[in-house]
């Protein structure tokens, strides 16, 4: 991820996420994914999955493809499924992902260690993949689950969930870990218990409202944009627009920024 990014100048990962679409008419999904992908793979570093092509186009089909693509223009690829299941059905989610060529995964930190994300990191640290853990999501309702004050096993005391998040993915060794855009504070605190040993990467920029400054200088690492560049009328000059206005500024928090 860090070399695509020096490299293409870009902390963007795109969501190639579009619009429910008849599936019948998955092929014209396939060729806009393809073409969308083209276009505006010089901006950006990496590319991030959902179910809105997994669904329709299938892992070892459409998917596949899509995935070799991105490799043939030295994107990395990321599985957003959220693993988040028990231990064994976690296992086969992830050897799937990773057969099918994507380079990272997405898990819930929810499910805990044993017999939750231990088969995940098994599978990922065997075959050399990677696994993000979300820690705070965009979305309105976030705070009543990431959020939330907990007591802390070991000490007994209360603190914030994302807060536990974000030490577990620290201990687990995670390779980046989720906290929206939309809460730059957030964002900030978790960069004081990470610092620059885990990347933080930030969706939420645009359609839900979190910008990208507000999240560069807090200390994301990595942004990631679906439907403001998916769903533009012009993909590219969007994205360049993005890449361009995404540097960090000389106030960003990050201690190395790029
Ligand atoms: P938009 O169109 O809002 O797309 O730019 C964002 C993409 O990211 C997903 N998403 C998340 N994924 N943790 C995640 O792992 C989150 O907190 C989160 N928020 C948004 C969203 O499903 C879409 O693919």
């Amino acid at each position: 991820m860090e070399q695509a990014s020096n490299k293409k100048g870009s902390c963007i990962v795109l969501a190639l996420d579009f619009p429910f679409e008849k599936p019948e008419n998955r092929s014209n999904l396939f060729a806009k994914a393809s073409s969308v992908l083209d276009l505006v793979s010089p901006y950006i570093c990496a590319v991030k999955f959902n179910h809105h092509l997994i669904l329709p186009l299938g892992a070892f089909d459409g998917v596949k493809k899509l995935v070799e693509k991105a490799h043939e223009h030295g994107l990395m690829t990321i599985m957003d499924c959220k693993a988040n299941d028990i231990g064994s059905t976690n296992e086969v989610i992830a050897e799937y992902y990773y057969a099918a060529g994507f380079d990272a995964l997405i898990a819930n930190p929810f499910v805990g260690w044993e017999e939750g994300l231990k088969p995940i990191f098994d599978v990922a640290r065997k075959q050399q993949r990677g696994v993000i853990l979300l820690v705070y999501m965009s979305h309105k309702a976030a705070n009543e689950g990431y959020g939330q004050t907990i007591i802390n096993a070991e000490t007994g005391k209360p603190m914030l969930q994302y807060i536990a998040f974000a030490q577990k993915a620290l201990k687990l060794d995670a390779d980046g870990v989720i906290v929206g855009a939309t809460y730059p504070k957030i964002i900030a605190e978790v960069y004081d218990v990470l610092r620059d040993k885990l990347p933080i990467y930030s969706p939420g920029i645009g359609a839900q409202g979190g910008t990208a400054k507000n999240a560069l200088e807090a200390g994301s690492r990595y942004l990631i944009i679906g439907r403001e560049i998916t769903s533009s009328e012009t993909p590219v000059d969007t994205a360049k627009k993005l890449r361009d206005s995404a540097r960090p500024a000389p106030q960003c928090r990050r201690d190395a920024c790029f």
